[in-house]
């Protein structure tokens, strides 16, 4: 285990020490954080580094280094492992990340080359012993069908790998060296599909579809414009005689899971199936805009299904909120509201939206007059008050406000 992280506070480092985990210093001045809140120095460390320039492969740059906020410099890799080596490490890894979803196959090769050449110069330099080039991630898939016949080859990269190992390492005496890897999306995008359902259609300056996914479930194409395969269930393959906007309902423009996609016509009740989404799917999921994340699903190779996370809750949502008093009214309205919904999922579903499926606390005053506003009323006995939660649709929830009256009697309303 390898704790590779930045900007790291001394909690994680005594964790990964309580842990066995060997660490891996970002910076050349963790090691004097290190002395100060953690103690003596392991047995083994590693260090980052960040050659900077740019990362050229055969088919181009494939990586800006001295954009990335990650790893040290090498004079100052070369400072750290002296200082390292003089207060007690024996055992010195390398470990780099120089560029994010590769494909063609060079990246890793000529990656393991050029840290082979500096660790071989670093141990005759330092005299330390190397135990470890950690190679790290990089090894990308192809989300586009388009890039299909630049899928990485793991078996060619292995092998590109290997000779460098026998061109520099071998040579200079370093045949003891360990490799490590840490390839996430390789592994692990093409095994993640969100599943969404088409709710709404929308024409105007472009077809939008509108599925009860959003951003909050797969954030790379808003933080990236990344591409996602898109099938439509029951037509993967039909023409794709339309071009979509697929699109979620956060108040975000950016909320678009793929825009200008040639997709076959598609209709209201449609399942998308939204490929890829692995590694950086669930996991980058969150909840702004109140969005509960979905359940997970795993799904085996004999066509077998089990639930291997639930849906979110309201309650789920409201569960960190501190136990102040508008916390404590705010956890019991949602759990009302969750078992208001229950009792609605499992009833017969009207067509009509039902406002107002939760009411405030009658006693507490009286609802506004609008009925699309949302409620609000106040109590004289606290200086706060929550209430409204309304159900926009039978199985959509939009929200919770609390309204907070301070003692000067003003309003101010923070959308939850
Ligand atoms: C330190 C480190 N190792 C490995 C990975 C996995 O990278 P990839 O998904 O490109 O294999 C990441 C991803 O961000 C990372 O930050």
């Amino acid at each position: 285990m390898i704790l590779t992280s930045n900007d790291t506070p001394a909690a994680d480092y005594r964790l990964a020490v309580d842990l066995g985990a060997i660490v891996n210093f970002d910076a050349a001045d963790m090691p004097a954080y290190w002395e100060q809140h953690v103690g003596a120095f392991p047995r083994t460390v590693c260090c980052r580094v960040n050659p900077g320039g740019t990362f050229e492969a055969a088919n181009g740059i494939i990586g800006t280094p001295e954009d990335s906020k990650f790893g040290m410099t090498v004079p100052q890799l070369r400072e750290t492992f002296a200082y390292l080596r003089d207060h007690g490490v024996e055992e010195f890894g390398v470990h780099a990340f120089l560029a994010s979803n590769t494909l063609g196959g060079d990246y890793y090769p000529r990656l393991a080359r050029q840290l082979f050449e500096l660790v071989a110069d670093l141990a005759r330099d330092l005299d330390i012993h190397i135990g470890f080039v950690d190679l790290s991630g990089g090894i990308g898939i192809p989300y586009d069908p388009a890039d299909a016949d630049r899928a990485n080859d793991i078996v060619a990269i292995g092998q590109g790998v290997r000779r460098a190992y026998e061109d520099v390492l071998v040579p200079a005496g370093m045949g003891d060296v360990a490799l490590y890897a840490e390839l996430g999306r390789w592994l692990l995008a093409p095994a993640g599909a969100l599943l969404t359902r088409v709710i709404h259609e929308k024409e105007t300056y472009r077809r939008y579809l509108g599925v009860d996914a959003c951003s909050a479930n797969l954030m790379r194409p808003q933080l990236y414009g990344a591409y996602h395969r898109i099938d439509v269930l029951g037509r993967e393959d039909a023409p794709a005689l339309a071009t979509y906007n697929v699109v979620g309902g956060l108040c975000e423009n950016g909320d678009q899971l793929a825009q200008d996609r040639p997709l076959p016509e598609t209709h209201l009740g449609d399942l998308l199936l939204i490929r890829d989404v692995g590694a950086h799917g669930h996991s980058m999921g969150y909840n702004y805009n109140g969005k509960l994340r979905s359940a997970e699903v795993l799904l085996r190779a004999d066509g077998t299904t089990e639930l291997i996370r639930r849906a979110e809750r309201v309650t789920d949502y409201f569960a960190t909120l501190d136990a102040t008093e508008v916390g404590c009214r705010a956890l019991t309205l949602a759990a009302r509201w969750q078992a208001d919904l229950s009792a609605e999922l499992s009833a017969e579903p009207s067509a009509e939206p039902q406002l107002g499926a939760l009411s405030a606390e009658p006693q507490l005053g009286a609802p506004s007059d609008d009925p699309h506003a949302q409620r609000t009323t106040h109590t004289p006995r606290t200086p706060y008050a929550a209430h409204t939660a309304r159900v926009a649709h039978p199985y959509k929830t939009d929200g919770v406000t609390v309204t907070t009256v301070d003692n000067a009697g003003g309003d101010s309303k923070r959308k939850l």
